[in-house]
């Protein structure tokens, strides 16, 4: 079955503030050729682009980024052509092989999963600048990408949500909205998402060991 890997790239970094986050070096390569490389297996790659980072120099399919995650996802997921799709962020830079394999398996299967992993802090609500209510965090999962969907099945819940006015924070959230079942997979800690400055120092230490 064929496999086009989406990936949204478009955001424009405001917590690091040094530019869009998929031009920022880790190791010498940028974010996005660490997740093209990544992916290199893949049948087909789409990259979803800010307004004036267009010319990447790399070989790739691109799309037009949108104001919002959703809004980029939705102009990839439109010229895809794979029966099934996968949605990662290129903030994503550690591509886990394993993981992504028991991602796709669970997809060909159900046709909606995404990779999670368990929360390792005690979780707590916040009132008032005191500690409330503890949240069993057994019960609950740090959600991440890839997270992968048939094709037609994630077209579909885009299109009603562009209609309806919806924003999601996730593809997943979007497809369960739709009543789509979405499976969780164990994900990888590895895969975290590069959001402040300091997960750039995590990044600088993973990569050293990456290929080793
Ligand atoms: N993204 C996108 N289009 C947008 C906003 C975000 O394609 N309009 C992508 C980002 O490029 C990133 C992923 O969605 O790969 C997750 O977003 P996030 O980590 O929030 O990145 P930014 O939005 O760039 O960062 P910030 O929120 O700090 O501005
Ligand atoms: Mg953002």
């Amino acid at each position: 079955v064929k496999v086009s890997v989406l990936l949204p790239a478009a955001g424009s970094g405001e917590r690091i503030g040094r530019g869009p986050k998929a031009f920022l070096k880790v190791d010498e390569k940028t974010l996005l050729e660490w997740v093209l490389e990544g992916f290199a297996w893949a049948d087909e790659i789409i990259v979803a682009l800010p307004k004036g980072f267009e010319d990447t120099g790399l070989s790739v399919l691109t799309v037009p980024g949108g104001a919002t995650r959703q809004q980029s996802v939705c102009n990839l997921v439109q010229v895809a052509t794979g029966e099934i799709v996968l949605v990662h962020d290129v903030a994503r830079p550690f591509v886990v092989r394993a993981a992504v394999e028991r991602l796709l398996s669970e997809v060909r299967t159900s046709g909606a999963a995404t990779l999670a992993v368990p929360v390792p802090d005690t979780l707590v609500q916040e009132q008032s600048g005191r500690y409330g209510a503890v949240i069993p965090r057994e019960h609950h999962r740090l959600v991440q990408t890839p997270q992968g969907f048939r094709r037609e099945v994630l077209l579909q819940a885009h299109l009603k949500a562009r209609v309806e006015g919806l924003e999601f924070t996730d593809d997943a959230q979007l497809v369960r909205w739709q009543g789509h079942p979405v499976a969780l997979v164990e994900g990888d800690r590895r895969m975290f998402k590069i959001t402040y400055p300091e997960d750039l120092l995590l990044a600088e230490g993973l990569a050293r060991v990456w290929n080793s």
